[in-house]
């Protein structure tokens, strides 16, 4: 069946043992993938390159024979489609050139985004038609809130201030990018499924920044219009929801009417989690990425301690974050053997 284990357990099926794959499994861990790179003139060029897109995208599955693979892309190829202008600079990661104004939001328009992210839906094409049948591949999407961080804070930043300040000051011009953000991912979104994506994920990496009622009309509520706007246009897409560093304000997106699973981080207690979250709602998670680092008897240890608190429900092993650029690739052979020849203690 297509998507195999990692969709079926999506729509509620049981396996001996969970479905994983890693969030950030292509990238510089990889030779591989740093030799495609080298030999790259920008990120953005890999990103819309289709022919490299996929290879990228299918070197993890090659090497470590994943469940899903993830297209390889970027969140911020929305704004980027958008009109914003967006680069990445070596070492320093992603620039924008910051939104200051709301007058500024006159020129955005979600109306580029089919023809602008084009390359995008080839490489989703090109990359089903790869694929073995029973390995999923996922699209994925920035959240509205993560986005408008990078959008109007021009880039990374320690604490951003400059988007949470506008958004407490100014909640109506705030509300308008939040608005026009959720119709360019749900368009985003359903362009992918389109093309072949048999699930999405949608990142929202900067939720935890949020106070709790702040968050919910910034974070939980644009990404459940999300869901809604998605299901409409195509009601069987396996929608993941991670949202960042929430901590137990995670309840809020326990939205079984909106999300098929929910993307849990490291800080996020695995017993806490099968107790409050995971009756309702299918979970991915939540492996330390330094553990994943470290390997050996710390990440046994620990990868053992997830699937006995987690892996008799609903489950898709991943990691609290995405890959480190330092993890050594053995350290994932070591984690798949773990993960895949684990059997549940007898408690
Ligand atoms: O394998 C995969 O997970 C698919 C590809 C993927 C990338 N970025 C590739 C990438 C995905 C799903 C993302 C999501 C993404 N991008 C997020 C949300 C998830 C998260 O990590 O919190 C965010 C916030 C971004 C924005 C972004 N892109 C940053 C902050 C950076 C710089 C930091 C870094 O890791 O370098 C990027 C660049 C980026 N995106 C790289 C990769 C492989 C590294 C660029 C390079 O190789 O030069």
């Amino acid at each position: 069946m297509r998507g195999g284990k990692f969709l079926q357990t999506l729509a509620g099926a049981r396996f001996p043992t969970p479905p994983v794959w890693l969030m950030r499994q292509a990238g510089r861990y990889l030779p591989e993938y740093r030799a495609l790179r080298a030999a790259t003139k920008s990120f953005l060029d890999l990103c819309y390159t289709p022919d490299k897109a996929v290879e990228v995208t299918l070197q993890p599955i090659r090497r470590f024979g994943f469940d899903a693979a993830i297209i390889f892309s970027d969140i911020l190829v929305v704004p980027d489609a958008l009109g914003q202008k967006v680069w990445f600079e070596e070492g320093e990661g992603p620039k924008l050139a910051a939104i200051t104004d709301p007058a500024q939001f006159g020129q955005l328009s979600r109306a580029r985004v089919p023809e602008h992210l084009a390359p995008v839906y080839e490489a989703i094409r090109r990359t089903r038609a790869a694929l073995p049948q029973d390995t999923a591949l996922l699209g994925f999407a920035g959240a509205p809130f993560t986005l408008a961080c990078y959008m109007i804070e021009g880039g990374a930043s320690r604490d951003f201030a400059k988007v949470k300040s506008w958004a407490y000051r100014h909640p109506d011009s705030f509300g308008l990018l939040i608005d026009l953000l959720v119709e360019a991912v749900v368009d985003h979104l359903a362009y992918q499924i389109d093309a072949g994506a048999d699930a999405v994920q949608l990142f929202d990496t900067w939720a935890g920044l949020l106070p709790e009622e702040q968050l919910f009309g910034w974070s939980v509520e644009p990404m459940v219009r999300i869901a809604h706007g998605l299901r409409a246009r195509h009601p069987k897409a396996p929608i993941i929801a991670f949202p960042r560093l929430v901590g137990p304000a995670a309840l809020m997106y326990r939205r079984p009417d909106a999300f098929s699973a929910l993307s849990i981080d490291t800080g996020i207690g695995a017993h806490w989690a099968a107790r409050e979250l995971q009756p309702q709602i299918c979970l991915q998670g939540n492996l330390d990425p330094i553990m994943l680092l470290v390997g050996g008897p710390a990440l046994e240890r620990e990868a053992r301690r997830i699937l006995d608190k987690l892996g008799h429900g609903s489950l898709v092993f991943n990691l609290g974050h995405g890959v480190l650029p330092q993890t050594p690739p053995e350290h994932v052979t070591e984690l798949l053997d773990i993960v895949r020849n684990w059997t549940p203690s007898a408690a």
